[in-house]
């Protein structure tokens, strides 16, 4: 037999409303607190970039800034700093003291030896078996297959930085190979 309440002991809907939305506060706000950290251990560690490329980090690991680079490097220098995935690249600056907007991959197509700049050949010239890139990174001498590498070379909010490069290669006119 079912036993009535009387009704005057049953709470109006407006108490109940208010109730249940307290306790899916104290519920949400917490959940919500710990939500954001969880998901965010999950996004890769930025680049630093907003343009989604990598800062460019010099010999000592520190974020190259374009002002800073250019009053240190001459026209014609070129320079290895750290680039995209880690990879040496070395950055250019123009005759007229500007960076250019590329950067050149220092990483041999032969079989990986890092190749330095020959400035009074005006040339990168590999060490390990002698292949030669102009000072594009052209190749001009084998037995290294193919041109070095490109990636963009951006300036954003001060910082230098690297960005894929995925369109045709401007000195070859070719596909990128590394792409
Ligand atoms: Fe550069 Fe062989 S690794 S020429």
């Amino acid at each position: 037999m079912a036993t009535s309440i009387p009704a005057d002991r049953v709470p109006d809907m407006g108490k109940r409303q208010l109730m249940n939305l307290l306790l899916l506060g104290a519920i949400a706000l917490p959940s919500t607190g710990m939500l954001i950290p969880y998901t965010y251990f999950f996004v890769p560690p930025g680049s630093g970039s907003a343009s989604g490329g990598t800062v460019a980090k010099d010999a000592l690991g520190n974020d190259i800034l374009a002002d800073q680079w250019l009053k240190t490097h001459g026209p014609g220098d070129r320079t290895l700093s750290q680039g995209l995935k880690g990879d040496p690249t070395y950055l250019v600056v123009e005759k007229d003291r500007t960076l250019a907007t590329y950067g050149i991959n220092a990483v041999c197509t032969h079989l990986g030896c890092v190749v330095p700049w020959n400035a009074a050949e005006n040339k990168f010239i590999c060490p390990c078996h002698g292949s030669q890139y102009n000072d594009q990174g052209r190749v001009v001498r084998g037995p290294a297959p193919l041109s070095l590498a490109l990636a963009h070379c951006d300036v954003d909010s001060g910082k230098v930085v690297f960005v894929p490069w995925v369109e045709t290669d401007f000195r070859t006119g070719d596909a990128p190979w590394w792409a």
